[in-house]
């Protein structure tokens, strides 16, 4: 699947963002090894430490069904601005990836940024 394919998957992931506190909607598509293609979207609660970022919900979601290595995912948001992968989800994503995952950043207007894993998260492998 091509990087604009991915990206308009994540579009549709989108729709199912349950963000009634930020109204921030934002929507993830990841690629597992076994070609699987999971969707994930952001969860907010009231209790707004809860929330679950739309990149974690994918990665949960594949996690859970059995999948433990991935190649690629597309985020995107209402925004015109690039959204990129926040900390937290950098780091979830640590366990599951290597340096060469793709991570495809996108706008409202399909317009994207690719980046490895490696250069938004370097040296953060946890030697235990
Ligand atoms: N959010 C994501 O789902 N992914 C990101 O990469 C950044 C932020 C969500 C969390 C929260 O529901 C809303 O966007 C505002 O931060």
């Amino acid at each position: 699947m091509d990087y604009l394919e991915l990206l308009k998957q994540a579009e549709k992931a989108k729709k199912f963002s349950y963000a009634n506190y930020s109204n921030f909607h934002v929507g993830a598509a990841l690629i597992g090894a076994s070609g699987t293609v999971y969707l994930g979207a952001n969860v907010e609660g009231a209790s707004y430490g809860v929330t679950t970022c739309a990149e974690r919900t994918a990665f949960y979601k594949a996690i859970t069904e059995g999948e433990r290595k991935f190649t690629t995912i597309a985020i995107i948001s209402d925004s015109d601005k690039i959204i990129y992968p926040c900390g937290i989800c950098r780091q979830v994503m640590s366990d599951f990836v290597d340096d060469n995952f793709v991570i495809i950043c996108g706008n409202s207007n399909l317009e994207y940024e690719v980046y490895t894993f490696e250069q938004l998260m370097p040296k953060c492998k946890i030697p235990l």
